[in-house]
């Protein structure tokens, strides 16, 4: 067995701005769990580190479109995705948030070693201003047209359109996002992080010290980068949402979000030791620890060079050991957007398929865009639930129940002679952990599945149901069978956490750690008790799957609308229909309250052919000093109908806001009465 190691691993933390995805999930959370979760089972210290990411423009655009504080958003955010990874049983030993007091008091000190050392260069810049919201402009506060594809609605550092990285100069007609106003110019003081001094350092620990053992996505990344050469990033911002920059003249400043962010692993290690009575620095600081980020492909110059650059400038820390970064996944062969709407949400997930937590699990790990992106569809989650967790580990786990309590009243049997398949049920757990120590997630997945089809070929080739005249051999099958089953049982906690424990339950067994499992000639003993059968994998239906994939159409169809709010066409009309309709301009003379009618008045209308009575519900919309003297369309054709006693000889045509506010719809220019429209 090998010795006992620490491990710090740390998942992205998400931004609090939004609900989590199958993206995020299979991206980062998933694997990062499996790997945890085996790390624990053989006995190594672990800290599993997560927590929300609060700071960020997108979340202050966010808080100003709905009108609340960023404050609010995050708090709802931070909740909804702290459940999320809760529930689905994602074991970080803290899960904490950047909004923290503590998470400021450990950034700040961060950057003030870092400026007490020299270790930033301050750069007086012309950034742009918005004059009337008094704000500078990093980032997403400026829009304005991409010099590559023309968006015109292209970000400061981003244009989602064509994706390339931008800086806000290079913008073509710049307006703020804050007031729509075309900025101007203003001179500022920030600090950089002269990342170029740290090429030589990046260069010999990543592309020499890391050439063989870290994934060639990340690798081929971070050496593009270092090719072209690294230039002095901005760790400060102008913006008044973030951790306050501590140092004198730097009032009105908070640090870059991805200055503050990573340091989030630190400050919530510190949370999380302090909880514990543990020593924090034993995870960061000790040489001897493995520091592995999990993180999708868009965080890689974050944690391959800005942060490591941070705390090589600061001195005192350990670099990752790895950063498995992993490619994204798309949606039924099209790109996850949250603007779109094109995802399946986490939390969704876990409303509309309740307990089968394990099967997205179980679907994304066998999908996960470990070397490259990757593709979710609905068809293929339902047939890896119904075919390979139903079929094949289900039926297998059943089949041994069932058997068991058939022959022996759930008493395991005692072997005389051992089959060769119970040796080699060690064999797998080793190859799944090396798998799972190389981050090959998928491949380990795939070992585990392939024991559970061992056992069922093991049973289809045995026979033991046609053997009833050698109840010495069916003895030794059901006791190889029953080995493996609880094998099963034990091998699946890293990957299917929840079935894994059903499992255990039903067989009446206590979880064994990782090294036993790889050591163990037996997993379950004669004359054991098993427990009662229960479902561990629900089968998916047909209508289940045509839900999610209406979901999805659905998506498409608003996407595809130039105002989302327009409510759905009518029924087809016949032309000649159409024309039946007498619709004309005509002016409103008088108007009075109906009695005891909040929403009526009555109206006295020129339509050019005659000067009429009209009832309309538009009492809560307007006064009557706003409507006389308008003019407006009538539908003058409409058959009399007599409401509150008053006989109403047509209606007037009114454009109905999705606010639920009403607007006259009039001619441009003053009409004479009784001018048809059509
Ligand atoms: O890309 C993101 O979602 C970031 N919020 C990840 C931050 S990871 C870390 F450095 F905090
Ligand atoms: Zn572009």
């Amino acid at each position: 067995m090998s010795q006992p190691k620490r491990y710090t691993i740390t998942a992205a933390l998400p931004y609090a701005n939004g609900p989590l995805h199958i993206g995020h999930m299979a991206g980062v959370y998933v694997p990062s769990d499996i790997y945890a979760r085996y790390l624990r089972s053989k006995g190594h210290d672990v800290a599993f580190i997560g927590g929300s990411d609060e700071h960020g423009i997108p979340i202050t655009i966010r808080a100003k479109n709905e009108g609340v504080t960023p404050q609010d958003i995050v708090d709802r955010y931070h909740t909804n995705i702290e459940n999320t990874l809760k529930n689905f049983g994602v074991t970080f030993d803290i899960y904490s948030r950047t909004t923290s007091t503590k998470h400021a008091e450990v950034a700040q000190d961060f950057f003030l070693k870092l400026y007490n050392n020299g270790k930033f260069t301050e750069e007086v810049s012309e950034q742009y201003y918005d004059e009337e919201a008094k704000e500078f402009l990093a980032d997403r506060y400026i829009r304005g047209e991409c010099p590559t594809c023309g968006n015109t609605d292209a970000y400061g550092d981003q244009c989602e359109k064509c994706g390339s990285t931008l800086s806000p100069e290079e913008l073509i007609n710049p307006r703020s996002a804050l007031s729509g106003n075309t900025p101007i110019r203003k001179e500022t003081k920030n600090w950089y992080l002269p990342l170029d001094q740290y090429e030589g350092f990046l260069k010999q620990w990543i592309l020499e010290d890391h050439k063989h053992d870290w994934k060639s996505n990340v690798y081929g990344q971070v050496k593009s980068w270092l090719d072209d050469g690294l230039k002095a990033r901005a760790m400060t911002r102008d913006l008044n949402w973030g951790v306050p920059v501590p140092v004198e003249g730097a009032e009105g400043k908070v640090m870059y979000v991805w200055f503050d962010a990573p340091i989030g692993y630190i400050s919530f290690t510190q949370e999380w030791a302090e909880k514990t009575g543990k020593n924090w620095k034993d995870y960061w600081q000790n040489p001897e620890t493995k520091l592995v980020h999990f993180i999708g492909k868009d965080n890689i110059v974050f944690h391959c060079i800005i942060f490591p650059t941070m705390m090589k400038a600061h001195g005192d820390y350990i670099m990752p050991d790895n950063v498995p970064a992993n490619e994204f996944l798309n949606l039924e062969d099209d790109k996850i957007s949250t603007s779109r709407n094109w995802a399946v949400w986490a939390h969704e997930y876990l409303e509309e398929f309740p307990d089968q937590q394990d099967t997205l699990r179980y679907v994304l790990t066998a999908n996960l865009p470990e070397n490259k992106d990757n593709n979710f569809t609905w068809k293929d989650f339902q047939t890896k639930n119904n075919s390979e967790l139903v079929g094949i580990l289900g039926n297998f786990i059943n089949r041994v129940m069932v058997l068991s309590h058939k022959y022996y009243n759930g008493v395991v049997p005692a072997a005389t002679e051992k089959y060769n398949e119970v040796a080699q049920i060690k064999e797998f757990a080793l190859r799944i952990g090396q798998h799972i120590e190389k981050y090959e997630f998928r491949a380990a997945l795939t070992e585990y599945m392939n024991l559970a089809r061992l056992g069922n070929q093991f049973l289809q080739a045995q026979e033991p149901w046609k053997k009833t005249d050698s109840p010495e051999e069916v003895k030794n099958i059901m006791y190889a069978a029953t080995q493996i089953a609880a094998a099963l049982g034990q091998m699946g906690e890293p990957f299917i956490p929840f079935a894994s424990a059903k499992i255990l339950a039903m067989m009446n067994s206590d979880k064994m750690d990782w090294n036993s499992i790889e050591n163990a000639d037996e997993f379950i003993a004669a004359a054991h008790q098993l427990g009662e059968s229960s479902l561990i994998f629900a089968k998916i239906e047909d209508e289940a799957i045509a839900a999610q994939m209406k979901k999805l159409n659905d998506s498409k169809v608003q996407n595809n609308m130039t105002n989302p709010d327009a409510v759905a066409q009518k029924e087809l009309v016949s032309f000649d229909d159409f024309q039946k309709m007498d619709i004309r301009i005509g002016t409103i003379l008088e108007a009075k309250k109906v009695e005891k009618a909040d929403k009526l008045f009555e109206l006295s209308v020129d339509t050019g052919i005659d000067v009429r009575t009209i009832v309309s519900g538009i009492a809560e919309h307007f006064t009557l000093e706003e409507i006389v003297g308008k003019q407006a369309m009538v539908l003058a054709n409409l058959a009399p109908r007599k409401i509150r006693g008053i006989e109403s000889h047509g209606m007037l045509l009114f454009a109905d806001k999705a606010d639920g506010k009403l607007t006259f719809v009039k001619p441009e220019e003053e009409t004479p009465n009784g001018v048809q429209v059509g």
